[in-house]
């Protein structure tokens, strides 16, 4: 059949790809440690199950407002409130399903064919095809790795041109693990605001920050700002409920008034019972996040020491998400019997097939010479993982 054109550019999300690649091996028997995953591996906390029951109970099974029940948006106000010191309305706030649906959301509502749309790399896979299936350009800024992978004023400026129209920071970011201090925020507010920018925030791994850093909203960093700024958030990572599809943006009345628009054709609300489980999650889970976090941040010291001990290996310490990503550029030049790595994905398969680990290949993240290894894994995974990892590099040999 034809298929429309817009369809044609856009790729299946290669983390999903991956768990594909690790599942067909478990079914054929074989024990794969799984590094891909995007989910904490906690179960969601009973005191959030029992309310989504308990709606279940109550027959809270009926269609709601498209853009969210009334009690939700309330404690999502309430939470940008307490956690970001950012006052909005109710009727500022959409709710959806999933954090990556609120930002197709956007991508629909705010561009169209011509404009571009800046992306830092590397940087969440979604972002690019999200731009593309709504008729913008994606235009790739190179961070580098000496800065963290940060933004930088010069490098955001020398991008513009008179068809941007926004630009999409994400931080804690997947995949690098990097977070941007206040002051590291503030030297983008003047572009930002001379060049009339809009940014659109992802902050889905906010809590996940660890060392003592402190998370900022860049909506919350300049006052003007607010005006121009769609911040992205949800339940899903915080409060271990990926699969309960519940994400939420906040921002001008205009941007959120046309997403609700857009739901009440499309998907009309997130599942009723989901929400409810919500509002329980943002008032009453803070302390199962912060048992997580916690939890994280041991596995992120133990399995970065292990990777940096890695001939060929090189690991940052990532201030925020779940993610390690090192570099991996020193083992391209190796080779396994008579096989060269000519991309990274190449090693990625390799470590898959020989050490039975599944790690993503950065270049779905626009980062050729990485690997993104996630430890949302038990710390007992995680030892035996780095270990048949550590083995695996062993049987390298240099090329010549
Ligand atoms: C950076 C980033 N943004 C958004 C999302 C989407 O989250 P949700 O499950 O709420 O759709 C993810 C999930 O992997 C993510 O990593």
């Amino acid at each position: 059949m034809k298929l429309a054109q817009r369809v044609s550019s856009i790729q299946p999300s290669a983390t999903l790809a991956l768990s594909a690649k690790a599942k067909a091996l478990k079914t054929q028997g074989i024990e794969v440690i799984d590094f891909g995953l995007g989910e904490p591996d906690f179960d969601t906390p009973d005191e959030i199950k029992n309310a989504a029951i308990e709606a279940l109970r109550a027959g809270f099974t009926k269609y709601t407002a498209p853009g969210g029940i009334d009690e939700l948006k309330a404690a999502i106000v309430e939470k940008f409130r307490r956690d970001n010191n950012l006052q909005y309305e109710k009727n500022q706030v959409v709710v959806s399903c999933g954090a990556k649906h609120s930002l197709y959301n956007l991508a629909q509502v705010l561009f169209e064919r011509g404009d571009e749309v800046l992306i830092p790399a590397p940087y969440w896979v979604s972002y690019p095809d999200q731009v593309r299936l709504n008729d913008a350009m994606p235009v790739f800024i190179e961070t580098r790795e000496e800065d963290h992978f940060l933004l930088t004023r010069d490098l955001l400026a020398a991008r513009i041109t008179p068809r941007t129209k926004a630009l999409i920071l994400n931080s804690p970011s997947n995949p690098t693990g990097s977070a941007y201090t206040q002051k590291q925020l503030e030297e983008l507010v003047d572009v930002i605001l001379e060049k009339r920018l809009i940014v659109i925030s992802d902050e889905i791994y906010e809590p996940f920050v660890y060392d003592g850093f402190k998370h900022v909203s860049f909506a919350a960093i300049h006052p003007e700002l607010k005006n121009r700024t769609i911040v992205v958030n949800g339940v899903s990572k915080s409060y271990a409920m990926t699969g309960w599809r519940i994400g939420y943006a906040a921002g001008p009345r205009d941007v959120i008034t046309a997403i609700e628009t857009v739901q009440s054709q499309s998907t009309s609300n997130p599942t009723s019972i989901a929400q409810k489980a919500a509002v329980a999650a943002l008032r009453g889970g803070s302390r199962f996040t912060e048992m997580m976090v916690a939890e994280f941040d041991q596995r992120r010291r133990y399995i970065v020491k292990r990777l940096n001990e890695m001939p060929g290996v090189s690991c940052l310490m990532p201030r925020g998400a779940f993610y390690a990503f090192p570099n991996v550029m020193a083992l391209m030049n190796r080779r396994w019997k008579d096989r060269a790595f000519k991309s990274v994905n190449d090693l990625a398969d390799y470590f898959l097939e020989e050490a039975r680990i599944a790690v993503v290949a950065g270049d779905a993240f626009g980062a050729p010479g990485h690997l993104r290894i996630s430890y949302a894994t038990a710390l007992p995974l995680i030892e035996k993982g780095m270990d048949r990892m550590a083995e695996a590099i062993k049987k390298l040999k240099e090329t010549h």
